[in-house]
C-alpha cells in the first residue's frame, strides 16, 4: 500500500503519522491491507450546482467502509461556473494542478471523485490522470426541471432566450425577473445538455464512472446508492491497481467523442478531452472531433440543441440507452472503472420514451459531429456545432462587424450607428486562453437590437471565445491562433467579406494573402497581468487546439511517494 509508506512500522515518524489521524479512526484503520482512499470533494457554498456533493461523499464513505477501505474527505479547489471571474476557465488547469499535488501528497491509495458543475469534472480528471492513483468518479447530477407559467425552464438556455427576448421586446423584464425564481428548482448542476451534463456523460463514455450513473438527477435516492457502490468499487481498484492510464484508453475517447455527438454535448468537450488525453500521452487531436464524430446522428432532444432536459432523458432510459443506439460506432476495446467494456452494459439499457432519445432510424439530425473549420481565418482550426446551429447559416458570406473586446462590443452593440444587417459576421476577438485571460464564454454574441426587433434570432458569429454548453446558434468559437498571440483575427477589419462553409469546414477572410500580410495585427486590449497565477496561466497557457492546458503540466508525474516532511 502506498499509504504505508507513512503509517507502517513503529519509527517515530510512523507514529507522528498515525497519531494525528487517530481522532476516532481505529488503530486497525493503518493495518493491513486497508486502503486509504480520498474523495476529492469539490463540494462548496460558492459553487451552488456542487453544494450537495457532501452528502454524497456521505454515501461514498459508507461504500468505502463497506469493503474495508478508509475513506477521507478532502475538499479540493472548487469552480463555480455562474460566480467565479473572469471565467472559471481561467481556474481549470489551477484546480487540476492543486488537486493533483494534495492527492500526491498525501497518505492515499485511491481516490473518489465528486464533481458536477462546468470545470470540476475536467479538472479532477486532469488531476487524476497526472497523478494516476486508482480513480473513479460520481458525477454531482442534474438539477429537477423548474417550470415558469406552465412551461419547463432549461437552466441557461432559457436566460439567453428570455434575455433576448427582452431586448427583442417581446417579454416585459418584470416577467423575465420573476422567471428567476423558478430558474433553479433543487440540487445539482443545469439540467440543459451544457458542459457540466455533457461532461458528466462523457466521464461515463470514458469509462471513469459506474456505468450508468451520469444523468441521475442530484435529488434522485438512486445517486446515493450509486455513490454508496462506488465506494466500494474504489477498494476494488486498488486491489487490482486499475489506474486512469488503463482505462483511459485511445478507444475511451473514441467513445467519448461519439457520446458527444449523439448527445448533442456542448463545446467545451472538445477542450477538456483535449487536454485530459494531453495528461495521458493519448494522441487526439482537433482532426479526430470532425472524423470521429461525423455521421454520427444526434440521438438526444434536450435544450439547446433541442427540448427537453436532463430529467427526461433519465426518465426516458438515461445514456446507456442512447449509446446502445450508436453501439455500432462505439470500440468493444474501451474498458472501464469496473473491469468491464463500457459495451457490455448497453444490452441491458433501454428507451422509453422515443420522443426524448430517438431512435437511430429517427434522429434529430443525421450528422451532428463537432464540426472542425480551416481557413486564412483559423489555420489551427476552429469549431461549430451544426446541431445548435441554424441550417440556413452553415453556408455564408458576410460583412466582418468586428469588436476588440468585450467591453468593445457591449459599448458598440446597439449603437445606431453601427453598420449592420442580418447577413453581416459579427467578429470577437481578444477572448482567448492568453488574450482575456482564461477563454471565456462569451462566443454567442448577443444581436443587435434593432436587428432582434425585426425579428432576427441567429447570425454568423466568429470568436476565439468558448461559448456557454447550455448556448446556441450559428458560432464559430475556439478560433486558433487566438487574436493575442498574432493569428489571423487580430487582422480582420470591419468591412472584410468572410466565408463560413461547414459543409467544407471552411473559414476565410476573402481577400488575397498580399493584402493580409501587408496590415499590422491589432496588439491592444490584452490582458497583461503582472504577477500570480494570472501571469504564470499566460506565460504557459497554449492554445484552444491543444486543450488549453498549461505546457508544463501536459503529461504524468504518477504518484512516486517524495521524502518525509519530519
Ligand atoms: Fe453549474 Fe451550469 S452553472 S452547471
Ligand atoms: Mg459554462
Amino acid at each position: 500500500m502506498r499509504s504505508s509508506h507513512w503509517y507502517a512500522g513503529t519509527d517515530r515518524n510512523a507514529y507522528i503519522h498515525r497519531a494525528w489521524m487517530r481522532r476516532g479512526l481505529p488503530r486497525e484503520a493503518f493495518e493491513g491491507d486497508r486502503p486509504h482512499i480520498a474523495i476529492a470533494n469539490t463540494a462548496s457554498d460558492l459553487t451552488p450546482c456542487n453544494a450537495h456533493l457532501d452528502e454524497v461523499a456521505t454515501s461514498v464513505k459508507q461504500g468505502i467502509w463497506e469493503a474495508g477501505g478508509v475513506p477521507l474527505n478532502l475538499p479540493v479547489m472548487s469552480l463555480g461556473e455562474t460566480n467565479v471571474r473572469p471565467t472559471a476557465m481561467l481556474w481549470r488547469n489551477l484546480a487540476a494542478m492543486a488537486t493533483e499535488e494534495m492527492l500526491r501528497a498525501n497518505p492515499i491509495d485511491g481516490v473518489v471523485l465528486l464533481g458536477g458543475c462546468d470545470k470540476t469534472i475536467p479538472s479532477l480528471l486532469m488531476a487524476a490522470a497526472s497523478v494516476d492513483l486508482p480513480a473513479v468518479i460520481v458525477p454531482g447530477g442534474p438539477m429537477l426541471t423548474g417550470h415558469f407559467r406552465g412551461v419547463p425552464l432549461g437552466c441557461g438556455t432559457d436566460v439567453w432566450r428570455l434575455s433576448e427576448e427582452v431586448r427583442a421586446g417581446t417579454l416585459s423584464r418584470e416577467a423575465f425577473l420573476r422567471s428567476e425564481s423558478a430558474m433553479i428548482r433543487s440540487k445539482g448542476h443545469c439540467n440543459t445538455m451544457g458542459t457540466a451534463s455533457t461532461m458528466a456523460c462523457v466521464a461515463e463514455a470514458l469509462g471513469m464512472t459506474i456505468p450508468g450513473t451520469a444523468g441521475t438527477p442530484a435529488p434522485d435516492s438512486r445517486l446515493l446508492e450509486r455513490a454508496h457502490e462506488t465506494g466500494r468499487l474504489a477498494v476494488e481498484l486498488v486491489a487490482e491497481d486499475r489506474t486512469p492510464s488503463r482505462v483511459l484508453t485511445r478507444a475511451s475517447f473514441h467513445n467519448a467523442i461519439v457520446t458527444l455527438a449523439a448527445i448533442g454535448g456542448s463545446t467545451n468537450a472538445v477542450v477538456h478531452l483535449l487536454a485530459i488525453a494531453g495528461r495521458l500521452g493519448v494522441e487526439l487531436t482537433l482532426d479526430d472531433f470532425d472524423r470521429i464524430g461525423s455521421g454520427v446522428p444526434l440521438l438526444v432532444d434536450l435544450q439547446p440543441a433541442g427540448r427537453h432536459l436532463m430529467d427526461d432523458l433519465f426518465r426516458a432510459g438515461g445514456l446507456l440507452a442512447v449509446l446502445k443506439e450508436v453501439g455500432d460506432l462505439l470500440d468493444p476495446s474501451a474498458p472501464t472503472v469496473t473491469g468491464e467494456p463500457l459495451t457490455a452494459y448497453l444490452d441491458a439499457a433501454e428507451i422509453w420514451d422515443d420522443t426524448v432519445i430517438r431512435r437511430r432510424s429517427a434522429p434529430l439530425l443525421a450528422d451532428a459531429g463537432i464540426a472542425v473549420l480551416r481557413g486564412n481565418l483559423a489555420p489551427r482550426g476552429a469549431v461549430i456545432k451544426p446541431a445548435a446551429a441554424s441550417p440556413g447559416l452553415l453556408r455564408h458570406r458576410g460583412r466582418a462587424v468586428v469588436f476588440d473586446s468585450v467591453e468593445d462590443l457591449n459599448a458598440r452593440l446597439d449603437s445606431p450607428d453601427l453598420d449592420v444587417d442580418e447577413t453581416s459576421v459579427l467578429i470577437l476577438r481578444g477572448c482567448g486562453p492568453r488574450g482575456y485571460p482564461g477563454m471565456p464564454e462569451v462566443g454567442n454574441l448577443p444581436l443587435p437590437r434593432r436587428l432582434l426587433e425585426k425579428g432576427v434570432r441567429d447570425m454568423v458569429r466568429v470568436s476565439d471565445a468558448r461559448m456557454s454548453g447550455t448556448a446556441y446558434g450559428t458560432v464559430v468559437l475556439h478560433t486558433a491562433p487566438e487574436a493575442a498571440v498574432g493569428g489571423p483575427l487580430a487582422l480582420v477589419r470591419t468591412g472584410d467579406p468572410i466565408v463560413l462553409d461547414v459543409p467544407a469546414r471552411r473559414l476565410d477572410i476573402d481577400l488575397p494573402q498580399r493584402e493580409l500580410s501587408g496590415r499590422t495585427p491589432v496588439t491592444t486590449g490584452f490582458a497583461e497581468p503582472a504577477r500570480g497565477w494570472q501571469r504564470l496561466y499566460i506565460d504557459h497557457v497554449l492554445q484552444a487546439d491543444q486543450g488549453a492546458d498549461l505546457d508544463f503540466l501536459v503529461g504524468s508525474s504518477g504518484h512516486e511517494v517524495s521524502r518525509e516532511s519530519h
